[in-house]
């Protein structure tokens, strides 16, 4: 015996855990201190009948995510009924987590962490649980009766048998597959009424309701009978039905009523036998919750700047306006934004943007509410009119004599044969396929600026590799878009510029004493902008302008306004007051290429490198990507700028229409500056943005040689005009002399080569044989082949 006894007590501990769960299995009464986890073990308490079950079920969405919950067990796709939480779900839980029914009696959830997340009754006078065959899970005292039941604590769906007394919320959740707590409730209010609202998330704040029974003083509780009526029973002992089954018997359909995630309660049947299986809708409340959804705060059913629209009894559809697109396709109820750069609104006028947009008509829709201006009586056209120059007005809505401005964001949009509504919404002009989302435009600039830091921070050689390929990736495809896309720039419309009263230019300036630099077109003074960041700031006072109204000068002035470049210096401003014109630009720290290739010492090759491609974009950007045409005309080393970041800035382009023809005119009759013009300005032929290439050519030559171009004062006569000589040395292909004591470059002959050749191609005499800036990009940064340089004979007929 005493040898027996210890195999009995082993025999023992195997036998018992299993015991109570197969017990509870078959006789569906579960004991104190049974378990039940999501993986492993017994994940689920069945009802007797089979039909529904209690337990841990794995999440559509991820199966590694288990939801504690009850559902019809004996269909396919275990339609889930219950889940604990009430208005404040408890969130899925993953494996290692456990439900124990303890052996005080109660119900605890207890996550892979060990933190009780949930817990369910209280009483320490349970003897058992039960999952009843009505989807009912009961917590039992030994008397039989119940001390707490998955029925009074609903989730988001009631089930035949089930009753809901005052005080009860049905909480809808957010999407079918989502169980966190969603955008409606169905209150069975304390004072009898029963009503839905829309709630926002998260708080749970209510908004407007959209459907009531207005029973106040008479409901006393929500029924779902045992024949399928769900009614608000009231105090004189009538009821007043909410929804209803009709004759489909429990006996042969399954039944339940879900407070679905669009807001409406809808009843469903599901056949027990026959071939159509499936859950079908029997009734529904409200009919059309798009019709009754009103609230003045909220967006309403679909999210903002949306259309509701019902797909018969199954569904609610949600639609954008044509040029709108929904924030996240895979939760519409999130809204549309639109896929275009709304309009601008500019201190004064806003005709540059008017222009960019057009009314197109909506028939069938409205958004009843965010009116913010009504007008009465007024025209169809003027009532449109008033909208598209009017930069907060986003729709209007005419009726008859009748004019109402709308504005971002619309709410509670609605659309079908009942809204007789006529609405006029505002789009770009013209196909918007055509115009892309600006989001994707700040992704380019993120990846550009990460870009810069890479290479900021590796070795020189892989920056040259880098900086090809950057190069190549990026204008490659800004030009091929360019060709797809022709107007304006989305990016740059409608960034104005502040114009400046010349006092206050005085007071930046103080009083014009800092003067930093002059040219042909006028003398720049340093200044600073109190109270906005302090910006430094460069102001150019133009001495002699063309006669012309200040009209035209501000036109001109948007213009240059509208370009925005990396490698521009950027216009902040001017002034147009009475005779005075002056321009504002961003202060440039590391002053002009003058300073930086001919005063000092050397600089560094691979930065003069780098100023280059930087010099050629710009025009690039000039010639052929800003929405006009510039022709700079006087592309010199003083007008090409340094940051802080030695990065080349082109200043003054735009000028040339604005200044008087004498005043860019040099002692040797010619507009430009001596050293870079291109020959055809002798000719009397006709100027193109060839002329540009032209003087790049020289200054590419000067920033590979660090000499001017024109060397009077030089012992070897050969090479007074580096032009003549270079293309000299290239001749007897010498190309090495050109950089000769300079190691950095000779280290790198065949970029010198390279760059050295690309020169000789735009300083060409006849325009028509430089390349455009395009093909210049291409060539410095690798992507082209630089192709061998016509004969000499044809070269450089002297121009003396
Ligand atoms: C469950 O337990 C209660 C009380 O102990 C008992 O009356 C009932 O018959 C049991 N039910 C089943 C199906 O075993
Ligand atoms: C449900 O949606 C909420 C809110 O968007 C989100 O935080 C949560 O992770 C989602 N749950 C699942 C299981 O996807
Ligand atoms: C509520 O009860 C009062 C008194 O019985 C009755 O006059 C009223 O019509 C009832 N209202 C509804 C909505 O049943
Ligand atoms: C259920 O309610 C409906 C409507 O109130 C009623 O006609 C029906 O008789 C009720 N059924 C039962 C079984 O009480
Ligand atoms: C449903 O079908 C099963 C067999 O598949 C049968 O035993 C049962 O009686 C049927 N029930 C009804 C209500 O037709
Ligand atoms: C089961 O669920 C899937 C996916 O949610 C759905 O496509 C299918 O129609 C459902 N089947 C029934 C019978 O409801
Ligand atoms: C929608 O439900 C109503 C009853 O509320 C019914 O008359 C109608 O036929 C149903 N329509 C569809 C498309 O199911
Ligand atoms: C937009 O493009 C489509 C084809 O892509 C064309 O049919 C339509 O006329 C265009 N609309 C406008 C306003 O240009």
């Amino acid at each position: 015996m005493a040898i027996s006894s210890p195999l009995l007590l082993s025999l023992f501990v195997l036998v018992l855990p299993i015991v109570p769960n197969s017990l509870a299995q078959s006789n569906s009464n579960i004991t104190l201190g049974s378990t039940l986890t999501p993986v492993g073990g017994t994940t689920s308490w069945p009802s007797p009948s089979g039909d529904f079950a209690f337990g841990f079920r794995p999440l559509d969405t991820d199966p590694n995510l288990f939801l504690l919950a009850i559902w019809f067990d004996k269909i396919p796709n275990k339609t889930t009924v219950w889940y604990p939480g009430g208005t404040q779900p408890v969130q899925p839980v993953q494996s290692g987590s456990k439900l124990q029914f303890t052996s005080d009696g109660y119900l605890s959830l207890v996550d892979q962490a060990g933190q009780e997340v949930w817990t369910g009754g209280t009483s320490s006078t349970v003897t058992y649980a039960a999952m009843l065959d009505t989807g009912n899970f009961v917590l039992a005292n030994s008397d039989g009766s119940f001390s707490w039941r998955s029925f009074d604590h609903p989730s988001d769906t009631v089930l035949p048998s089930q009753v809901l007394g005052l005080g009860s919320v049905l909480q809808a959740r957010l999407m079918d597959t989502n169980y966190s707590a969603g955008r409606f409730i169905l209150n069975v209010q304390q004072d009898g009424n029963l009503v839905f609202y829309p709630v926002v998330q998260p708080s749970g704040y209510s908004y407007d309701p959209y459907w009531a029974s207005s029973t106040v003083g008479n409901g006393t509780q929500l029924v779902y009978n045992e024949t399928g009526s769900i009614y608000l029973a009231l105090a004189n002992g009538k009821n007043f039905q909410v929804v209803s089954a009709g004759s489909k018997p429990m006996s042969m359909f399954y039944q339940r009523a879900t407070l679905d995630p669009d807001g409406v309660l809808r009843q469903y049947v599901y056949p027990k036998n026959g071939t159509n299986r499936g859950w079908s809708v029997v009734d529904l409340q409200p009919p059309d919750i798009c019709q009754a959804m009103f609230t003045k705060t909220g967006s309403g059913v679909c999210g903002f700047n949306s259309f509701c629209k019902l797909n018969g009894n199954q569904s609610v559809d949600c639609e954008c306006p044509p040029h709108y697109s929904f924030l996240d396709p895979s939760r519409k109820y999130k809204g549309c934004m639109p896929n275009f750069p709304v309009q601008n609104c500019y201190a004064e006028g806003t005709e540059a943007d008017q222009g960019l947009f057009d009314m197109v008509e909506l028939k069938n829709v409205d958004w009843p509410l965010a009116d913010y201006e009504h007008y009465q009586p007024l025209s169809n056209d003027l009532c449109r009119n008033n909208c598209l120059s009017d930069c907060f007005c986003a729709v209007v809505v005419y009726n008859d004599q009748d004019c109402w401005k709308k504005k971002l964001p619309m709410s509670n949009g609605k659309v079908g044969n009942y809204v007789q509504r006529t609405l006029l919404i505002k789009v770009p002009k013209g196909n918007t396929s055509q115009i892309q989302p600006t989001m994707s435009k700040k992704n380019d600039k993120k990846t550009w600026i990460l870009v810069g830091s890479v290479l900021l921070g590796s070795s020189a050689f892989v920056n040259l590799l880098l900086i090809s390929i950057i190069i190549f990736i990026s204008f490659y495809p800004s030009h091929m878009r360019r060709n797809e896309k022709p107007g304006p720039d989305p990016s740059t419309i409608g960034l104005g510029l502040r114009c400046f009263t010349y006092g206050e230019l005085e007071k930046a300036t103080n009083g014009f004493s800092e003067e930093v630099g002059s040219g042909a077109s006028g003398v720049v003074y340093k200044g600073y902008l109190h109270g906005e960041g302090d910006t430094c700031i460069a102001v150019k006072k133009i001495d002699k302008v063309l006669r012309e109204t200040e009209k035209e000068f501000a036109v001109e002035m948007q213009t240059i306004g509208k370009t925005h470049h990396k490698n521009l210096v950027r216009l902040l401003g001017y002034c147009n007051e009475g005779k005075e014109r002056l321009l504002v630009y961003e202060f440039m720290s590391n002053r002009s290429l003058t300073e930086f290739l001919f005063k000092g010492p050397r600089p560094d090759w691979n930065r003069r490198v780098q100023i280059a491609l930087g010099v050629a974009r710009g025009l690039l950007y000039l010639h052929e990507e800003c929405s006009t045409q510039i022709i700079h005309c006087d592309i010199k080393p003083q007008n090409i700028l340094l940051d802080g970041n030695f990065v080349a800035k082109i200043s003054d382009f735009g000028l040339a229409k604005l200044l008087k023809t004498d005043q860019t005119q040099t002692n040797t009759g010619i507009r430009g500056t001596r050293g870079y013009v291109a020959p055809e300005w002798f000719r009397n032929l006709g100027i193109t943005s060839k002329v540009d290439v032209y003087s790049f050519g020289v200054i590419l030559l000067e920033i590979i040689c660090c000499r001017r171009n024109v060397e009077a004062e030089i012992e070897d006569e050969e090479k007074a005009i580096l032009t003549y000589w270079v293309n000299d040395c290239y001749r007897e292909g010498k190309v090495e002399l050109v950089v000769d004591g300079d190691e950095e470059a000779m280290a790198d002959m065949k970029r010198v080569e390279k760059f050295v050749t690309v020169a000789l191609w735009c300083v060409q005499e006849e325009p028509s044989l430089r390349p455009t800036m395009l093909k210049v990009t291409q060539m410095l940064d690798g992507a082209t082949d630089v192709p061998m340089l016509p004969e000499p004979s044809y070269n450089f007929n002297l121009v003396r």
